[in-house]
């Protein structure tokens, strides 16, 4: 069994018992007027940050977002781009995928201008993902990348890099960490999972992505 198993289970229970903080820090959620975020998104926010910047998001991006959980932060894309198909969510975890469905189907109960043919559900591997070459304006993941371990890490920027069109952007928000880590933290897979002992110093995810 592989740190990526452990990671597939600790989200596979957060998408049947939503766990409020179970990942990283809650933060304040952005406020845009005429958005309303159903409860049970933010209790699903298993993010820290935001992907979420206005100047990413003009002109209608196609927008990819690796990592779904309960829907959030595709709903606050959907919010900018307002097209069918218009945010691709991709997910291992078909729980996780299955929530986030009905999250996006009380969302539009509460949020006139949406409807849920705006984004695009596929289960997929970040490592392997279900896109093609040259397709994406805004690709974006929220604490996924940083559960990934140095060689999956790679493959997994490398994938988004495939998929953007030139020119495209690459938005993450992940924990970093300044101060050394011990190997016993380093290799707690559920602590992995859980954000927390997996994220790098800033500089060194700077060169990962260069
Ligand atoms: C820490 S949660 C972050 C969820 C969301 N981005 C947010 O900010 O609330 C990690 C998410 O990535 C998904 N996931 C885990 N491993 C994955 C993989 N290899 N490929 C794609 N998604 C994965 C989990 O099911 C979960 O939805």
């Amino acid at each position: 069994m592989s740190y990526l198993d452990t990671t597939h289970d600790v989200y596979k229970e957060a998408a049947l018992t939503p766990d409020v903080g179970l990942c990283c820090t809650t933060n304040p959620i952005w406020e845009l007027p005429g958005l309303s975020i159903p409860k049970i998104m933010q209790e699903m926010n298993y993010g820290c940050g935001s992907t979420v910047h206005a100047r990413d998001l003009s002109n209608n991006p196609k927008m990819l977002y690796v990592g779904v959980g309960g829907g959030m932060e595709l709903l606050q894309f959907a919010y900018f781009n307002r097209q069918k198909g218009g945010v691709v969510g991709v997910d291992v975890v078909d729980e996780m995928l299955e929530a986030s469905r009905k999250n996006f189907i009380e969302a539009e109960a509460t949020n006139d201008w949406f409807k849920s043919e705006f984004v695009d559900l596929k289960k997929g591997d970040a490592l392997n993902l279900p896109v093609a070459d040259n397709t994406i304006d805004v690709a974006a993941q929220n604490c996924l990348f940083n559960i990934f371990k140095a060689d999956d890490l790679k493959r997994a920027i490398e994938e988004m890099y495939r998929v953007l069109k030139p020119h495209g952007r690459l938005v993450m928000s992940d924990p970093t960490c300044e101060q050394p880590m011990n190997d016993t933290l380093r290799n707690d897979e559920r602590l992995r999972a859980l954000c927390l002992s997996g994220s790098l110093p800033i500089g060194r995810i700077r060169k990962s992505i260069n």
